[in-house]
């Protein structure tokens, strides 16, 4: 018999994996008339055109029900106006909406940009590996293998997307400095404060030797091949290469993060570079949360607060949940509304309410976890070509080296 999963209703109707359970439950009690089917020890809502009416009216009976029940109703603080443009909010909103879900790029603006910088320090300077050492180290172990790859070009241009604190790039561009290579750093990141911050460490490490470029920009949307049209066509064209960072499993926290491949392709030259460096998926990296909390403390990661904050959804409002979903095959930070919540958020043409419902989850992070073999797969299906992979000896960060596929 066809069924539902309890994850797929609960996202096709935007209801909790709780109401999903609690219908279950209350059809074993014969208090629901909906039809089960069995797998194992487990009962699931069978897929029935009698179902699907009975599960619509629970939904429309709930949201009737809702209308008189007390949900608080709250409004974003103003410099959620300030921060972030209305196309922005409006990608918020409809992800809250839709996808139950806080885009996690729009923590790194503001406020969020410096707790970015102190939590990344942090990690560049711990002795036990994590992403940012672990990047260092493989872009340093790797050095000789991209050199080999430079050595046929006068002029390299490295583009950084996603550029952080700048800080993983710092040994390489000194490198390239020394060489004498060095043509443009453009740095990319839809952060105006995090390029802030990259570009005053940049200014500081290298003063007047790197003229710092930087764009705000979004790797979901905008190709930056429009940022290099000039080297394309110039008379050095020939002696330079473009050598694209991608680096910190930036797309990894994304819900698609193929969508980002497919913007880099189209962006990157016949002859340009991607480097990219990512956390691998371990029993162990499945398991480890290093957001800089506590053992045991129950709050949300202050690099992935700003939105909810922004939002005024008061910490008394939820509980913060973390783990490993092994469905998605994704570790997640989401936090459990133990209210029901009406956000209101203006618009130029008016307003857009929210309705969440208590007992929603709404995720704040993402992470997801891929093999060695699935990162090169997403390279294949994104016409990426890897030359070279590099592994750290845990097996649990790993450097690419890609160009564009071509015959
Ligand atoms: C995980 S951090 C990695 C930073 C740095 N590359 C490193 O390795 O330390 C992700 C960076 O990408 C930026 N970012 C996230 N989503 C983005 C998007 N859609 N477009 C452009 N930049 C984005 C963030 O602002 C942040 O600076």
């Amino acid at each position: 018999m066809l069924y539902f999963k309890n994850s797929e209703l609960s996202s096709q109707y935007r209801i909790s994996l709780k109401t999903v359970r609690n219908w279950i439950e209350a059809t074993k009690q014969g208090k629901l008339n909906l039809t089960l089917h069995t797998q194992g020890d487990k009962a699931y809502v069978a897929n029935t055109p009698g179902n699907i009416a009975i599960i619509s009216e629970l939904v429309e009976s709930r949201r009737k029900y809702r209308n008189t029940n007390a949900a608080k109703t709250i409004s974003p603080k103003d410099e959620f106006y300030s921060i972030y443009d209305e196309r922005q909010i409006y990608d918020i909103a409809a992800n809250l909406e839709i996808h139950h879900e806080i885009p996690r790029q729009y923590n790194y603006f503001n406020g969020g940009a410096e707790h970015w910088d102190k939590y990344a320090a942090r990690l560049a300077s711990d002795n036990t590996p994590n992403l940012v050492n672990s990047t260092i180290r493989l872009l340093n172990v790797n050095q000789g293998y991209i050199d080999d790859l430079l050595s046929r070009y006068k002029k390299v241009n490295v583009v950084d997307v996603g550029v952080g604190n700048a800080h993983p790039v710092k040994e390489l561009l000194e490198h390239l400095l020394d060489q004498k290579k060095l043509g443009r750093y453009i740095a990319l990141d839809i952060s105006p404060s995090v390029l802030e911050i990259a570009e005053n460490n940049i200014n500081e490490w290298f003063g007047d030797r790197i003229q710092f470029e930087g764009h705000v920009y979004d790797i979901n949307r905008d190709h930056f091949s429009d940022f290099l049209i000039d080297e394309y066509t110039g008379k050095d064209a020939k002696d330079t290469v473009n050598l694209v960072l991608l680096l910190g499993g930036t797309l990894s926290n994304m819900r698609d993060s193929d969508s980002g491949y497919k913007v880099i392709h189209d962006s990157m030259g016949m002859n340009d570079l991607l480097v990219h460096t990512t956390k691998l998926d371990t029993q162990s990296t499945r398991r480890y949360f290093d957001f800089d909390l506590q053992p045991g403390e129950s709050r949300l990661a202050a690099i992935h607060g700003l939105v909810v904050d922004l939002l005024n959804i008061d910490k008394s409002f939820y509980t913060v949940e973390m783990g490993y979903d092994p469905e998605l095959r994704q570790r997640y930070e989401q936090i459990r509304l133990k209210v029901s919540l009406n956000i209101k958020l203006k618009f130029n043409n008016g307003e857009h309410i929210i309705e969440l419902e208590k007992d929603d989850a709404i995720l704040t992070w993402r992470g997801l976890q891929q093999t060695a073999s699935d990162v090169m797969s997403q390279l294949d299906r994104s016409k990426l070509y890897p030359l070279h992979i590099s592994q750290t000896d845990d097996r649990e960060y790993i450097l690419t080296v890609s160009m564009v596929k071509h015959d």
